[in-house]
């Protein structure tokens, strides 16, 4: 493989951590975290395999969607620093070798934006146009909001002027008019200013919504064409402005219409996506304890050109959403992992995190993980995961899993020197509470689920095939295991997981031989041997043998797992 096709394309192989700075670590003991508290961590980051750090929302709010309502696109919210603070960051970062992304959230401001102030004062304000207005009443669209507990349309009636303004969230969050150019130029600005300020790029919040040309009308829209011309634009232009930064997206689409958002065949527009449907999937795959709706996602999954790449995940800081499963998969995943009412929220997610729901086994957690970190992508924490931090159901709606870091036993869990009663957000009680769930208690266990992850992101890091290499899933008898290969130039890798509580032995053929490391193919199958990535000690040292035509036997415990290099005699890769 030459250089000239991968070595800028960080985002393939690189291991993503969202976090929230105000849960995070609190360096003046206000009890709310802050950039510098964050600064203060990097190295534990680093230490754990991080390559970019996802920040959530920093910039100034009045904190109504937890900072995704934002009153000042260019700004730092006061209580978590300022941009000094932030550009320290960004420079401890990256002497770390780690990257910085911040959320963009374009698709609407806070009504407490200038910008919308302006616009409700009068028909006639400049702003007017940066929001989208309707003056007759409009039809039910109880259907279309995003959080159906709090919203019953997405337009509220504006007394003022007598119109109606659109907005896809809360009532708060007017949308922007992405149709009108200056709004346009206004997005461009901000994107520019912060990737002068030192960021890689952004995770794009609501990319459909925000592209979305709802309430314009027609004359503009032939004007504006296609929203897609206007991503790629956005994108040309980030790309003029810093070569190797990306847009990662959410868009929650059944994947014909992702792959619309990376631009089709030619790419072009997003560099990344959340892998939503695979998620989903994973959770009911797990639920039913039988791998055939990964099995499935992945073989439905479209092919990215090279440069784009999915982002794999199993939590992020909104409901666990299972909103593309149907009325009765969604129903199982429920009853398998949060049956009572309260862990639910919107008819379509769950208020939990990983380890409450796999009932703390570790041997599921840690298969959970170990999918994450070997599914095709480039893999997405959210923090806390890597040491196993449970939600706080008493919050509400998603709130319940933004609760602060949990570093220390101690009873603000070594996140602020504030006591508990004046933290941002409450720690979370009860058996996963700090006193059992900390850094401090992990970083000193050899086998706790935080040196586990560490140990993920190693081998992920040495495995160029994850997140370069393209995929197979292969097929065999055993339902509950998913077992996929993954090969980049000389680098092939099986991953097998056992997604059920039975031990099982899978019997496969792997396909082609693996080239040697000049590239040769003449040896067949001769002396290649799977080789255990993870010092399970379950599989010979010297490694499983493989048949002449390419079939092998791998047997694994309940919820069992394991990451093999197929290894060609002459292949000298790190193993
Ligand atoms: C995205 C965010 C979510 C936020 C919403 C509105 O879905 O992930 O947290 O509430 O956008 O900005």
């Amino acid at each position: 493989m030459r250089i000239t096709d991968t070595s800028d394309l960080w985002w393939k192989t690189g291991v993503i951590y969202c976090v929230d700075v105000e849960t995070f670590f609190d360096s003046d003991g206000d009890g709310i975290g802050d950039l510098a508290g964050l600064a203060q961590r990097v190295d534990y980051l680093a230490e754990l395999g991080v390559t970019c750090l996802w920040l959530m929302p920093f910039y100034p709010t009045p904190g109504r969607d937890d900072g995704y309502d934002i009153t000042d696109f260019y700004g730092v919210d006061h209580r978590l620093g300022h941009h000094g603070d932030l550009v320290e960051l960004i420079r401890t970062a990256r002497d770390r070798g780690m990257r910085v992304i911040a959320d963009l959230v374009v698709n609407h401001t806070s009504d407490r934006h200038p910008w919308f102030k302006s616009a409700r004062s009068s028909k006639d304000s400049p702003y007017r146009d940066f929001y989208v207005w309707r003056s007759e009443p409009p039809p039910d669209t109880s259907r279309e909001v995003v959080f159906p507990d709090q919203e019953q349309s997405i337009w509220t009636l504006d007394e003022k002027t007598g119109e109606w303004y659109l907005h896809h969230f809360y009532r708060h969050q007017p949308d922007l008019n992405v149709a009108n150019p200056q709004v346009r130029d206004e997005i461009a600005k901000a994107i520019g200013f912060w990737l002068e300020v030192g960021l890689s790029g952004f995770r794009v919040d609501a990319v459909p919504y925000f592209l979305s040309m709802l309430g314009v009308d027609s004359k503009e829209l032939a004007e504006f064409a296609n929203p897609h011309e206007y991503l790629r634009a956005l994108t040309k232009f980030m790309g003029r402005r810093c070569g190797d930064a990306v847009l990662l997206g959410e868009v929650n689409l059944p994947y014909k219409e992702q792959l619309e958002y990376f631009g089709g065949a030619e790419g072009g527009e997003l560099t990344m996506m959340f892998d939503f449907i695979l998620m989903q999937n994973t959770y009911l795959a797990m639920a039913r304890q039988d791998a055939r709706p990964l099995a499935r996602a992945l073989k439905d999954r479209p092919q990215t050109t090279p440069d784009c790449q999915w982002a794999t995940f199993v939590r992020n800081h909104d409901e666990l959403t299972l909103d593309k499963l149907s009325d009765s998969e969604r129903q199982e995943v429920f009853d398998a992992f949060g049956a009572d009412p309260s862990m639910q929220v919107y008819g379509r997610g769950l208020k939990r995190r990983v380890p409450p729901m796999m009932d703390g086994d570790p041997r599921r957690i840690r298969l959970m993980y170990s999918l994450l970190f070997t599914l095709p992508g480039t893999p997405v924490l959210y923090y806390g995961e890597e040491i196993g931090m449970g939600e706080n159901l008493e919050a509400e709606g998603r709130m319940a899993v933004r609760t602060p870091m949990q570093w220390t036993a101690d009873a603000s869990a070594g996140f602020s020197t504030a006591p508990p009663h004046r933290l941002v957000a409450r720690v979370t009680g009860g058996g996963y509470g700090p006193e059992h769930v900390n850094v401090a208690g992990q970083r000193r266990d050899q086998g706790s689920l935080l040196r586990f992850i560490t140990l993920l992101t190693q081998r992920y890091r040495e495995c160029p095939e994850l997140g370069w290499g393209h995929y197979e899933v292969l097929s065999h008898r055993t339902p509950s295991v998913l077992a996929h290969r993954c090969t980049w130039d000389d680098a092939s890798m099986l991953a097998v997981h056992n997604l059920s509580s039975e031990a099982v032995t899978v019997s496969l053929v792997l396909g082609d031989p693996p080239l040697g490391p000049s590239g040769e193919t003449d040896g067949g199958w001769r002396g290649v041997v799977l080789v255990d990535l993870l010092p399970s000690g379950d599989y010979p040292e010297d490694g499983i043998p493989v048949a002449d035509d390419g079939a092998v036997t791998v047997p694994l415990a309940g919820y069992g797992y394991a990451w093999l290099r197929i290894q060609h005699p002459a292949q000298r890769r790190l193993i």
